[in-house]
């Protein structure tokens, strides 16, 4: 195989830490390699190397046999190198067409060719399949087709070195089907696609060779048909992880929550919630599955007092909670993990102690007549970052420095430690490692088992199936069935999500 990337020796520290400890990584061409490891263990920072963002302080990098310095991404873009990071950089109020082409635009003496845009861009979605709308407005589309937007964008300026970072994490799983079809053709067409990810499943599906990392170091390269996804995350964590959740039969109480035929507007101004009702109790915990954009956003903001509702009401152990805003909501004992945590989860200019505190400072615990008791939340948080393992976080330092995962990290531990009764956990462990995942999960068997009320909704099915107790499904903005969770098959899931109803059998409501 002939290598396109080579990286050899990269050392990246941030102070006394060490993002990349003397990394060796190598990605042929026409191969998809994987790149894996822990929160927080130097994928992202590696990357950010290669693409010419971060200067790395020791190391040498060649692209196609040939030594080079990346000073910066426009260097990268250059060597035909691009990247996907894991938060979009696209300007949402533009244009497809005016995203794809922007910083290299056709036209001459400053005058942009909007019409040759909309062709070059056309022409380039059907040469690599990729449909879209080059006069759509990047805000109004999914966000399957805004990562096609990215992906589009690299091709545009003619990349052969493509870098995903965590590009499923936000995904339907039709949407990773038909990336994966993308990267296929891609590596078909000669070029290289280096993918970062959490899931598993994902890596032995569709990489070649995967790479591990752990804490700043490489710790193997293999190619993926030699080994087992088990023996992948025990060289990634460094102990074997239990991919399967262990919880006893729930006992459900009261209802906590309650939701009767609720009624919510999209921002379109569709009716995206269409009569929902649902009951969730102490005790149990409740998934919600659904393919991405059948209603659960608004249904979620509505219960967390980000958006109104139009009809029907929410009760919160029995009286109205409708048109709380979301400090009544939490008041009324509701924990909440958003599913965007860049959005709505945290402040991350603001420091790690005061995001663990976020929406709770007032509360009797941290607060004297008035002032917040900045030592005890300190040490409040400090006790949060070893009990959640958040790595790399020290209490005063900005939230924006930690890796991604490390980040929801800091929303849990928030959300989980301040006595709410009702947790509404909306994709709880979008871009955390499976480490992490497996601690995520345990803690909301925990919290079922103290008493609570668990409202999850997941687009990963096996995170509703590893869970819940009992399992609803929405489509269209209703609830096209429910059932228990120990005789559900995925199958059936499945046919639900797809809006397709059996009458009769284990299937009610
Ligand atoms: N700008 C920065 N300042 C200080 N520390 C940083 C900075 N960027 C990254 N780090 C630290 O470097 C380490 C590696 O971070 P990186 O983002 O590369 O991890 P990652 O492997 O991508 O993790 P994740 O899976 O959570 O995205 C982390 O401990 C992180 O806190
Ligand atoms: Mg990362």
């Amino acid at each position: 195989m002939v290598n396109s990337v080579e990286m050899r020796g990269i050392v990246k520290k941030f102070g006394t830490l060490a993002a990349n400890n003397n990394v060796d990584f190598s990605a042929g061409k026409g191969e998809v390699h994987a790149l894996v490891g822990e929160n927080g263990a130097g994928k992202t920072t590696l990357m950010n190397i290669l693409y010419g963002v971060i200067a790395p302080d020791e190391g040498s990098i060649q692209i196609d046999d040939r030594k080079v310095h990346i000073g910066n991404p426009a260097v990268a873009i250059g060597l035909g190198i691009g990247m996907v990071h894991q938060h979009f950089k696209l300007v949402p109020s533009l244009s497809v067409a005016e995203n794809i082409v922007l910083g290299s635009e056709p036209g001459s003496r400053g005058f942009f060719d909007r019409l040759a845009a909309m062709r070059q861009v056309a022409e380039l979605a059907d040469r690599f399949a990729l449909a879209i709308d080059p006069m759509a407005t990047v805000q109004d589309l999914p966000v399957g087709l805004q990562q096609r937007v990215e992906i589009l964008k690299m091709l545009y300026r003619e990349a052969k070195i493509l870098i995903l970072d965590e590009p499923t994490a936000v995904l339907t799983p039709q949407e990773t089907e038909e990336l994966f079809r993308t990267v296929r053709n891609l590596t078909s067409d000669g070029k290289t696609v280096i993918f970062i990810t959490h899931k598993l499943n994902e890596v032995m599906k569709v990489s070649d060779r995967v790479s591990v990392m752990r804490a700043g170091r490489m710790v193997a390269t293999l190619n993926t048909s030699e080994i087992s996804a088990a023996q992948l995350a025990e060289k990634m964590v460094g102990r074997s992880v239990l991919f399967q959740v262990q919880k006893q039969p729930s006992e459900p109480k009261e209802v906590l929550l309650e939701v009767k035929d609720l009624r919510v507007m999209s921002n379109r101004g569709l009716e995206a919630v269409r009569g929902v009702s649902l009951q969730v109790r102490a005790g149990e915990i409740v998934g919600l599955a659904g393919v991405q954009g059948n209603g659960q956003d608004e249904l979620v903001e509505v219960l967390a007092g980000l958006r109104r509702s139009t009809a029907g009401d929410v009760l919160l152990r029995g009286s109205s909670s409708k048109d709380f805003n979301p400090r009544q909501v939490r008041e009324a004992g509701v924990a909440y993990i958003p599913s965007d945590r860049i959005k709505v989860g945290l402040s991350l200019d603001a420091a790690i102690w005061e995001n663990m505190l976020l929406g709770y400072h007032a509360t009797r615990e941290f607060n004297r007549g008035g002032l917040l008791d900045v030592g005890k939340a300190t040490s409040f948080a400090r006790e949060l970052i070893s009990r959640f393992d958040i790595r790399g976080a020290q209490v005063g330092a900005p939230v924006k420095s930690l890796s991604g995962g490390n980040q929801q990290k800091v929303v849990l531990a928030r959300e989980f430690s301040h006595g709410r009764r009702v947790i509404i956990a909306d994709q709880p462990s979008r871009g955390v490692d499976i480490g992490a995942i497996e601690f995520i999960h345990k803690q909301l068997v925990a919290m079922r088992d103290r008493g609570c009320g668990v409202f999850l909704i997941s687009a990963d099915l096996d995170e509703i199936f590893s869970l819940s107790d009992r399992i609803l499904v929405i489509f269209h903005g209703e609830i096209m069935g429910e059932l228990a969770a120990r005789d559900a098959t995925v199958e059936e899931v499945g046919r639900l999500m797809a809006g397709v109803n059996r009458r009769g059998g284990d299937v009610i409501g």
